[in-house]
């Protein structure tokens, strides 16, 4: 079969705009945001068509607009990996995690604030769009670091969801694998109690370090599109971090979500944004439903 190129891509405006439709419906994507360097995209878009043997936008697209549900459908999720961008690192935006290490020892041993008198019995948190880990981790090793008892503690139940909408990603987030120029942000003593050099390394040029099975297991990772409604999770999280997603978004699609995310918390929880995506709280600061702690740091 003929190969497309990038360039047949780039030219193939209509098949293009339908795609953009496309996946604004379905996943909240704002096309013109997605595709910045649209020759970029194109190209990773080319390169998954060629793999899968598609030969048009328009023929992809009208292949998935029949499906009425997309798990478990592999050209859905190639689409998906190809079109959302996955930059992380460890503790990112480093104000947020000194946030969180005052927050959660208050949160866990505060005496007015728990019902068996100094602990909490247990603690949920949910970090959406969490990519290939660093953030979920990060989060964790945040609460051992400053609650350490909880290591110990079989009284308090930590529950952490970390979802993506793109399951590839995922995958990747569950070996809990990073190489060498991956763990800039762990500390010496972080790299040597939450880590170990991986038996088999990702790169033939850098060392891997492997998060220890025994930490990650506090981390289920599943699937959630965050432009459903209602979002697809049990509600009620003492933590929500979401941060540098709804960026991707149309403003309509960002302001929903959190809307929705808003409703996913404990009245006292903690929802934790993207420096940037302050502006998309503006209706529910002024409704009196979200109040801000900190800059992108918010509490019903
Ligand atoms: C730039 S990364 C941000 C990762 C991490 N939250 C951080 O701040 O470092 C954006 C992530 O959002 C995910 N994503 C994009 N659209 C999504 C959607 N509709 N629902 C859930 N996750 C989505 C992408 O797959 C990607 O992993």
């Amino acid at each position: 079969m003929k190969r497309i190129t990038t360039a047949e891509l780039m030219a193939d405006s209509e098949g293009y705009d339908r795609l953009g439709r496309f996946l604004e419906g379905k996943l909240g994507l704002s096309f013109e945001l997605t595709a910045r360097n649209k020759a970029l995209f194109c190209s990773r878009l080319a390169s998954v068509m060629n793999d899968l043997g598609i030969s048009s936008l328009n023929h992809w697209v009208s292949s998935l607009a029949a499906e009425t549900d997309f798990r478990g459908n592999l050209v859905f999720q190639q689409l998906v990996h190809a079109v959302t961008t996955h930059t992380t690192h460890f503790f990112r935006d480093p104000d947020h995690f000194d946030f969180l290490r005052v927050w959660f020892r208050k949160r866990l041993i505060d005496p007015q604030k728990s019902k068996d008198g100094l602990w909490r019995e247990r603690i949920r948190i949910w970090c959406a769009a969490s990519s290939s880990g660093e953030e979920p981790l990060s989060v964790l090793m945040t609460l051992l670091d400053c609650v350490p008892e909880l290591l110990d503690r079989t009284a308090t139940q930590v529950e952490i969801l970390a979802t993506d909408v793109d399951p590839e990603i995922l995958d990747q987030a569950r070996q809990g694998t990073y190489l060498e120029s991956e763990m800039k942000g762990i500390s010496p003593e972080q790299r040597e109690k939450y880590f170990i050099l991986a038996n088999e390394s990702r790169s033939k040029t850098e060392k891997t370090y492997q998060f220890l099975g025994k930490y990650l297991k506090w981390i289920h990772y599943f699937p959630a599109n965050l432009a459903e409604v209602p979002l697809p999770v049990r509600p009620s999280f003492d933590l929500v971090v979401c941060r540098n997603v709804l960026i991707y978004f149309s403003e309509d699609q960002a302001r929903r979500t959190v809307r929705e995310l808003q409703k996913t918390l404990l009245d006292d929880g903690v929802l934790i944004l993207g420096l940037s995506e302050a502006g998309f709280t503006t209706e529910l600061q002024e409704a009196d439903q979200l109040k801000a702690l900190l800059p992108s740091i918010y509490t019903k």
